[in-house]
């Protein structure tokens, strides 16, 4: 198990160390949770250091790409509903103990800064670690490293790098469980998984193909699995597609709770459920994998936008 040593949270702390000038700085953000700014010349992002959790991205004129609730919870040992939540090491509930976190426990600790730099002046990169704990431990007895990588230039790339540090293999799930921002839910297409399988997980996890491009008009909750493919968020409202590249990932979650589930959950606006969508880039269902000591593997994602809806 790795050891405990102090780590530097204060955002004084933090930009005595690691801050970059203009393009990277640490502030107290929601909650007194510190966070990131990070700015290239063609956008703007932040991130939250506890969760090691993206919270927005805003290329320069354009609408934000990400979606974070006006309900939103920012406190300790809470997930905050929207940005890119870090879902690891397992998918959706415990396979086996229903009273462990649902989606694994990397949304809800304290990340560490390892390190920033500046790509060519102009484009920050932040660099996160997490490291097996003694709370990680009582959930997942394994040794690990994450690290996430988030680079900003005209488009965001987020990279977890995933390393056993172990004696022993396990297995892992996970995901960049991504919420957009769209104009209005009627107004969007996701293109890029038609003719894909999916596990219907409202539908006693039947496994069904995708016939058309993805419109929403009630709950969906679905898992793509073996695709490797990018898909394409065309938002009418906006006159925009946004780009979501995957790495690393053979399975992509697209949800949207609609009207009961948005109802049932705390930190979530009944009326939310309008202007927001995942698209996760995971591997999850049956693509989850397995590292042996040693064994390292990424996953990632580019977003980017372009102002045409073809
Ligand atoms: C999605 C799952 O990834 O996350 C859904 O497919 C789940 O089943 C959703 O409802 C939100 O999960 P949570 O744990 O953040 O409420």
């Amino acid at each position: 198990m790795a050891t405990t040593t102090l780590i530097p949270t204060s955002p004084e702390a933090l930009n005595e160390l690691f801050g970059r000038g203009q393009q990277l700085a640490f502030e107290k953000g929601q909650g007194d949770l510190t966070i990131a700014r990070l700015a290239s010349p063609h956008a703007e992002a932040t991130v939250s250091i506890y969760a090691g959790h993206v919270l927005s991205y805003v290329p320069t004129g354009q609408p934000p790409v990400l979606w974070v609730s006006e309900q939103a919870i920012y406190a300790e040992g809470k997930a905050i509903r929207g940005g890119v939540p870090v879902i690891w090491p397992w998918f959706g509930p415990h396979a086996s103990n229903p009273d462990k976190p649902s989606h694994g426990f990397a949304r809800k600790q304290y990340w560490e800064v390892h390190a920033t730099r500046l790509i060519t002046n102009q484009i920050p990169q932040l660099r996160l670690t997490l490291q097996d704990d003694a709370l990680s431990y009582s959930l997942w007895p394994h040794c690990f490293r994450l690290e996430l990588v988030i680079t900003l230039s005209d488009v965001l790339d987020i990279d977890l790098e995933i390393v056993n540090t172990g004696k022993g293999p396990f297995d892992c799930g996970g995901a960049l469980h991504t919420y957009f921002t769209v104009s209005q839910i009627e107004n969007v297409t996701i293109h890029g998984l038609k003719c894909r399988p999916y596990i219907d997980q409202l539908d006693n996890h039947q496994t069904k193909y995708q016939q058309t491009p993805i419109t929403f008009n009630a709950e969906t909750d679905n898992i793509y699995f073996n695709t490797k493919d990018t898909c394409r968020l065309v938002d009418r409202g906006f006159g925009r597609t946004v780009i979501v590249e995957k790495r690393g990932s053979s399975s992509t979650v697209v949800w949207n709770p609609w009207i009961d589930k948005a109802q049932r959950m705390a930190d979530f606006g009944d009326e939310e459920y309008k202007t927001m969508l995942c698209i996760e880039t995971a591997n999850a269902g049956p693509d989850v994998i397995t590292l042996n000591p040693g064994g390292e593997h990424r996953l990632g994602t580019t977003l980017g936008v372009i102002n045409s809806i073809s």
